[in-house]
């Protein structure tokens, strides 16, 4: 079982913290799980030529998003984690999520029923205003076809401590780490 988890922060900051957490659990159960970070990559905007993409069923683009394509095909399941941005995933996540239309045009849908998703915002605010943006994600996932298991809405500090993992430490969040580990083990590895 491949999972790949995807970082759409552009900082080094609770998202992060988050997915590294997921993939060191995930470590610990001897499942593969690649982290890829999207503010270390390059992934352009889509620009909307829908005439390429729908003739030739890939992106005329060829950056980054290549590589993560081919790794999103290749896996059984995902976690997605976005910081929230006035209700919406920051730039650098949409650009990778609008870029994903591919998979759309092709009609990979059915290919993509097969594997599973969770999806995480986190944000300063309470969870239930953090909801829109998760929703927003999981929106994405549904409409490529992903079998969302699991969504979370986490509230967490806006200003980074020194130590970055705050959103796993704070008391606001007691028993999050549980949480997490029981959605990732019941649901997005679990084998039905
Ligand atoms: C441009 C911008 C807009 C933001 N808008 C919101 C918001 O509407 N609601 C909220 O709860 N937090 C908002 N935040 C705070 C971030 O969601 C918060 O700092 C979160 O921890 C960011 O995730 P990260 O640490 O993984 O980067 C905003 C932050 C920025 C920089």
């Amino acid at each position: 079982m491949k999972i790949l988890s995807i970082c759409g922060s552009p900082r080094k900051g609770n998202s992060e913290t988050l997915v590294l957490f997921i993939q060191s659990f995930l470590k610990e159960k001897g499942i593969e799980n690649e982290v890829i970070l999207l503010r270390k990559r390059n992934v352009g905007h889509c620009k909307g030529c829908v005439e390429y993409c729908n003739k030739n069923l890939e992106c005329q683009q060829k950056d980054d998003m290549v590589e993560i394509m081919e790794k999103m095909e290749a896996a059984d399941g995902f976690v997605f984690v976005s910081p929230n941005y006035f209700g919406m995933p920051p730039g650098i996540f949409k650009n990778f999520m609008d870029r994903c239309s591919v998979f759309f045009t092709a009609n990979k849908q059915n290919e993509f029923s097969k594997k599973k998703a969770i999806v995480m915002c986190v944000g300063a605010d309470e969870p239930k205003y953090i909801d829109r943006c998760t929703n927003n994600v999981v929106h994405f996932c549904e409409t490529l076809g992903m079998k969302v298991v699991g969504k979370k809405s986490i509230r967490s500090k806006s200003e980074l401590q020194n130590d970055y993992n705050y959103v796993l430490e704070t008391p606001h969040n007691k028993g999050l780490k549980e949480e997490i580990e029981d959605l990732v083990n019941s649901h997005l590895t679990a084998l039905s």
